[in-house]
């Protein structure tokens, strides 16, 4: 059986926010309950429109194709599921899974066919029934990254891929501290601003916090190696825009 040394936390406790993990999983489930409706224009505005078209292309580069069946672990309002259900069309199926009830309303409203409620580190899920398993920056979210990535392995089907996209902390001083000013005080001012919402300003400033206390690469990867995934790799772009990658062994 696992015990607490065994785990493996995204990034250590944040006292501003919460005082245990019991706490944290219902403030981050409120935070995200809360911001769901702001949550697409917050993405796009922060990414100059990108986003979208950055998930669609990582999806297609890590081999999602046509009739494939794809686990969208963390999904939120669909940002990844929604072009994954066009890439696998409808031979294919995305099942999107979150813990945040608003997320997944504001999901299914945008065009998911099939959302799930649920945490990535507890799958409600058969073994051995997706070709893939996406999760687009919600790994910070998770309790154990040992229990999240055993979780993948074991829904996955033999040789199946693993993509999941994060921001990581840039290593130079004057980056880490223009991307900190741009992400924790541009993009919650502006949404405060705009959206007049004083939940998706926090849930923004949380965002950064747990981007700035998350564990390195080595130990992601090292944690998706011990659970049993093979060819583990991450791409690093710009600095910050992190793709990590590994499979099922065949
Ligand atoms: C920043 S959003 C990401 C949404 C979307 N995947 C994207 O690419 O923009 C993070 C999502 O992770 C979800 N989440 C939080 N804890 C989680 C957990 N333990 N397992 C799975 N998802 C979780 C949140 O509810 C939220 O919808």
């Amino acid at each position: 059986m696992k015990s607490e040394k065994d785990r493996i936390a995204p990034h250590p406790v944040l006292s501003t926010y919460y005082v245990d993990e019991k706490e944290r999983r219902q403030r981050v489930d409120g935070m995200f309950d809360a911001s769901a409706k702001h949550y697409d224009w917050i993405i796009n505005v922060m990414s100059f429109g990108s986003g979208r078209h950055y998930r669609r292309t990582a999806l297609l580069r890590a081999g999602l194709a046509p009739g494939m069946k794809v686990l969208d672990v963390g999904a939120g309002t669909g940002v990844v599921s929604l072009p994954a259900q066009i890439i696998v069309g409808n031979e294919g199926l995305v099942v999107a899974v979150d813990p945040s009830r608003g997320m997944l309303t504001e999901a299914t409203k945008l065009g998911v066919k099939q959302a799930v409620m649920g945490l990535g580190e507890r799958l409600p899920l058969e073994d051995n029934s997706f070709d893939m398993v996406t999760m687009g920056y919600a790994l910070r979210h998770v309790d154990d990254l040992r229990m999240l990535f055993s979780e993948y392995l074991r829904v996955l089907k033999p040789g199946g891929k693993i993509l999941l996209l994060e921001i990581s902390r840039p290593k130079g001083k004057l980056g880490l501290a223009a991307l900190k000013f741009y992400m924790k005080t541009v993009v919650p001012g502006i949404t405060r601003l705009v959206r007049r919402s004083s939940d998706a300003q926090e849930l923004m400033r949380y965002y950064w916090d747990t981007i700035e206390q998350c564990v390195p690469r080595p130990t992601i990867l090292a944690a998706m190696e011990d659970a049993g995934l093979e060819q583990c790799e991450c791409l690093l772009a710009m600095g910050i825009f992190s793709e990590y990658r590994s499979s099922k062994p065949g």
